[in-house]
């Protein structure tokens, strides 16, 4: 397979071909890790919703084949429109980082199975396989994606460079994801494995004594040196300097050529069916439920509040869990009901923790029980609290801070900012004063860095007085909806008389208009030609609502076509307008990468300056990507008028490469124009997010995960086009975990310099806890910096590694095929999890009965029982590490009517039931 990957989502298969294509056959499909982990996230993810479909009772028949279509069937039939950007999101997660092996450990043969390095190679896959149990196990999903990628980019290599094809076997080898299971038969140190190949495209060049003897080899990689142990295989291929010497050639099946085409087509297919193996695996451990969280399959809405608790805020908690039983009880049952709630009180000096549910009522709890007390009129630790809503949500969450108080942790600034920009979330500040005090409407110096995170995140900053608070909340409304769209966001300061553009489309629905500022003049105009002024409350366009600085204006009617809004103002001011709608694309900023594996990574921080940017861009809609053009797409500066205009390349499924010659130089978002080709609509979508080039960069990589109580240290490496001089590092983690790093380095212009960052988790620390770290680097007087954000997970080392033992011992009833809906069966199971950690639970993973369980001395004993309308079942039993144990029966119907079937005799009921357990799979 060309493992060349690197680049995410389906098509951009397409990308990789086309970079190659001189050394692949014409007409062959590429297959990629992207490809090969794409149709084995689709498959388990179709069989998963229509087990859960099945299990509920309901339908599952999906409009069309895209992944968009998937989304809307899995999610039911609860109404309002579904965005399909957060899967998106979530799958880029998987398959970015399964290209990131290629980049990250390039070098590094236990990545790749290659050098014989089976057992360190399989310990990834079953470190990681555990890291993702836990991480699911403690929410932290992004962190469970991202490992998922990794792992199957390893797991699959196993296929193409291993001699596992080869050896004639045709099917996975089940020991690399099975913890109690140790890979054997490793060719030994001084065995050859390899005859020489002169040509270097030999069909097989395995020794006969390492085929007859069932050796496991896999070929040597030679990135930097041509050595090799004697008579060794090479991987093979331009970059593997091994391949030039005796046993020349290699037996890499990462692509298909001419005289390996059934190789690479055998080490492709195992490949495919060992990842989905490795995902039963997973759903196994962590139930259909969270399973299609993992998956991205949920609904988009995230509601995450932070909220000062200090003596003054009484009224804004009040009002703040107002808010929050609103949206919970109006909108449940539907799209837009949240499908998660995170609440983060902060107060001084203490702040956190961090609370994440996906249970209202737990929300309810939650927030019911805050209380303000303490502190006063002072700074707070408002930074803090926010950093963690911020690691702690998904990416492109809404999240609103409530606060009467500028932050006393104002040195957190930096890393705010870099994590507004890292996960793409929007920050809105309510900011209440006493209105006695008359305090001016604009922004007090106090409040600045609040405007300023705002600003950078497209979110509002709300100054409002504290008897007003409950008209301003409406905002929170109308942003927790599951297709959240912007498409226009724009900032003057000063202000000046300007007459703003949109294009409102056929598909968008509640147009929302939000100007803040104050003393604020405008003038809004349909595409018919009708007005309304500012003065004009309730109009012919919409309503207007003021409170505080804002102004929001609700449209009656989203009329389709190009509006326009004239500011004549001098004040400073924000304009966005919102909307609900299923189109809408995400995007990251790209660089490519060479090696023997070439591709493009997502850029961690901002991206270069000097040279092009580069983006990927997943366009989604309603019936799929397909529906779509893509007319225009440029960085647009937000307090600027320049506009940058990007070449397109279309790589299929909806993803694009856009190129970028001439980037602004201040803070742009990204603008994209095109056609919804169903309503022939034009439309145009904006990003939120501020984003400017850099001449810092900071590079770092985690390759494990940490211990409890043990240091673990990290390197980085800054490089710098800009300055020389003395960069200043600034490195933190969100928990409340010590960090030591290199404090300064020293860099000339064009150089670059490494630092270490140790931290040390307590001993205490649960496994599966995500830490999220900053790294900054700022160059000399503030200048430049740029900044990587990684996350880390905390494991404890695993060593319960047999999963539970399910045994089936009694199967009761009948069932007639004629009359399904009458009879009834059971089946009974005993469950062990011998010297394992014990079992954390029982669950039905397939089938839509009930299961009865009741703890027995050495184990548990369940009971299911069934209609004979639903006639096969499978149970998983899990461990308290995730080992999962399954077992799985399928009760056979009898052809014919219950009364004659009544009359079987004895003997041959019990031929029948003995019939039964010769299917039991276990
Ligand atoms: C959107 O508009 C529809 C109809 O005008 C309304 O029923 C619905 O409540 C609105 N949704 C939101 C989130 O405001
Ligand atoms: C919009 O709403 C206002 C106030 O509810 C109303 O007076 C006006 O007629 C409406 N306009 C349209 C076009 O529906
Ligand atoms: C950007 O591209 C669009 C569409 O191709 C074109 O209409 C517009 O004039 C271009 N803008 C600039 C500044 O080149
Ligand atoms: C960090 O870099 C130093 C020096 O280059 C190296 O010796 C060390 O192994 C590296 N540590 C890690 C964790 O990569
Ligand atoms: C942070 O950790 C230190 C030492 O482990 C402890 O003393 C302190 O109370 C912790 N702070 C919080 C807010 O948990
Ligand atoms: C199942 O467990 C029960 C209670 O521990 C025990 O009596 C029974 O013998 C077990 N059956 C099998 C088949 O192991
Ligand atoms: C439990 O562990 C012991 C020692 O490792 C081993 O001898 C025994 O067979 C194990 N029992 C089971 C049921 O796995």
């Amino acid at each position: 397979m060309i493992m060349k990957s690197s680049v995410p989502a389906v098509a951009l298969i397409a990308l990789v071909v086309s970079r190659v294509q001189a050394f692949v056959s014409v007409g062959v499909s590429g297959n990629t890790h992207v490809t090969i982990t794409d149709h084995a996230v689709m498959a388990k993810i179709q069989e998963v919703c229509e087990a859960v479909a099945k299990s509920e009772g309901r339908e599952f028949d999906p409009m069309g084949s895209s992944p968009e279509e998937l989304l809307h069937a899995c999610l039911g039939t609860a109404t309002g429109e579904v965005s399909g950007a957060k899967f998106r999101t979530a799958l880029n997660q998987i398959y970015m980082q399964n290209g990131f092996v290629d980049r990250d450990f390039m070098g590094s043969a236990p990545h790749h199975f290659n050098n014989e390095a089976f057992i360190e190679g399989r310990n990834l896959i079953i470190q990681g396989t555990a890291a993702i149990k836990a991480n699911v196990r403690t929410d932290n999903l992004q962190s469970a994606r991202e490992t998922l990628g990794r792992v199957c980019h390893t797991l699959q290599d196993f296929y193409s460079h291993s001699n596992w094809v080869e050896l004639g076997n045709k099917s996975p080898y089940a020991n690399l994801i099975r913890p109690d299971l140790n890979i054997e038969n490793i060719a030994g140190v001084a065995m050859p494995t390899c005859s020489d190949c002169i040509s270097g495209a030999c069909p097989n060049q395995l020794l006969p004594a390492i085929l007859s003897g069932k050796f496991l080899t896999s070929g040597y990689m030679g990135l930097f040196s041509p050595n090799k142990p004697k008579g060794k295989c090479s991987h093979g291929g331009e970059t593997d300097l091994s391949s030039k010497q005796n046993p020349r050639g290699g037996i890499s099946k990462d692509e298909r050529l001419s005289y390996n085409a059934n190789l690479h087509n055998n080490a492709v297919n195992l490949a495919s069916e060992a990842t989905l193996e490795l995902l039963e695996d997973i759903r196994g451990a962590i139930g259909n439920k969270d399973y299609l969280r993992l998956m991205g399959i949920t609904r988009s809405a995230v509601l995450a509040f932070v909220i000062d608790t200090t003596g003054s805020m009484a009224k804004e908690i009040a009002e703040a869990k107002r808010v929050a039983f609103k949206i919970i009880d109006s909108k449940k049952g539907t799209q837009d009901e949240p499908s998660e709630y995170i609440l983060v009180p902060f107060n001084d000096p203490v702040f956190g923790p961090l609370i994440r549910t996906t249970d209202p009522n737990e929300m309810k709890l939650e927030i019911a029980m805050l209380e303000a007390k303490g502190g006063g009129d002072l700074p707070e630790m408002c930074l803090s609290g926010l950093q963690l809503a911020l690691t702690g949500a998904p990416s492109s969450s809404q999240i609103y801070v409530f606060t009467d108080a500028p932050p006393k942790d104002i040195y957190l600034e930096n890393i705010i900012t870099a994590l507004i920009r890292s996960t793409k979330s929007t920050v809105s500040f309510f900011m209440t004063t006493y209105s006695r005090r008359r305090r001016a409407l604009k922004a007090g110096p106090n409040f600045q860095a609040y405007y300023d995170m705002a600003l950078a995140s497209g979110g509002q900053a709300i100054q409002v007085s504290k008897s007003s608070i409950s008209q301003a909340t409406d905002i929170i409304v109308d942003t927790s909806t599951s297709a959240l769209v912007t498409i226009l966001q724009r900032s003057r300061d000063p202000g000046r008389v300007e007459s703003f553009s949109f294009l409102l489309d056929e598909s968008v629905s509640n147009t929302t208009i939000y100007i803040t500022g104050s003393s604020l003049t405008f003038n809004l105009h349909s595409p018919t030609g009708v007005s309304q002024s500012n003065t004009v409350a309730n109009g012919p366009l919409g309503t207007i609502q003021k409170v505080g600085n804002l102004q929001r204006i609700q449209l009656n009617e989203t009329e389709m076509g190009l509006w326009h809004i004239d500011m004549t103002t001098s004040q400073s001011y924000t304009i966005k307008v919102i909307g609900q709608s299923a189109i809408t694309f995400i995007y990251d900023f790209v660089e490519e990468f060479k090696g023997p594996h070439s591709g493009y990574a997502v850029i961690d921080g901002r991206p270069s300056a000097g040279s092009p940017a580069k983006l990927l861009l997943t366009l989604t809609g309603e019936k799929g990507p397909e529906a779509l053009e893509v007319h225009e797409v440029a960085l647009m500066e937000v307090s600027g008028v320049k506009v940058s205009n990007g070449t397109i390349e279309k790589m299929g499924g909806g993803d694009f490469l856009v190129t970028v010659k001439d980037v602004p130089e201040g803070e742009f978002v990204i603008l994209l124009k095109g056609k919804d080709k169903t309503f022939s609509s034009l439309f145009q979508r904006q990003t939120t997010t501020l984003m400017s080039q850099s001449k810092v960069t900071v590079k770092a990589i985690a390759d494990s995960s940490m211990l409890p109580g043990e240091e673990f240290k990290l390197n980085f490496t800054v490089t710098t086009n800009g300055s020389s001089g003395t960069y200043t590092i600034h490195a933190r983690s969100d928990k409340n975990i010590t960090v030591a790093h290199t404090p300064t380095l020293s860099l000339v212009s064009g150089g670059s310099a490494q630092g270490t960052v140790s931290l040390t988790p307590p001993a205490d620390t649960v496994s599966g806890t995500d830490v999220t770290l900053t790294i900054e680097a700022e160059g000399p007087g503030g200048s430049d910096s740029n900044y990587a954000v990684l996350r880390l997970s905390v494991l404890s080392k695993v060593t319960d590694l047999t999963p539970p033992k399910c045994e089936i011992f009694d199967i009761q009833g009948t069932c007639y095929s004629s009359s399904c809906s009458s009879s009834n069966w059971e089946l009974s199971v005993n469950i062990t999890d011998n010297n394992g950690t014990g079992i954390e639970s029982i669950s039905i993973q397939q089938g839509s009965g009930n299961l009865t369980q009741k703890e027995v001395e050495d184990g548990v004993m369940g009971l299911y029982e069934a209609s004979c309308c639903s006639t096969s079942v499978t149970l998983s039993a899990v461990d308290k590490v995730g080992n999962v144990g399954r077992c799985s029966y399928t009760m056979k119907s009898s052809a014919g009517s219950r009364l004659i079937s009544m009359s079987l005799p004895l003997w041959a009921s019990l031929l029948l039931y003995s019939f039964l357990r010769e299917s039991f799979t276990l």
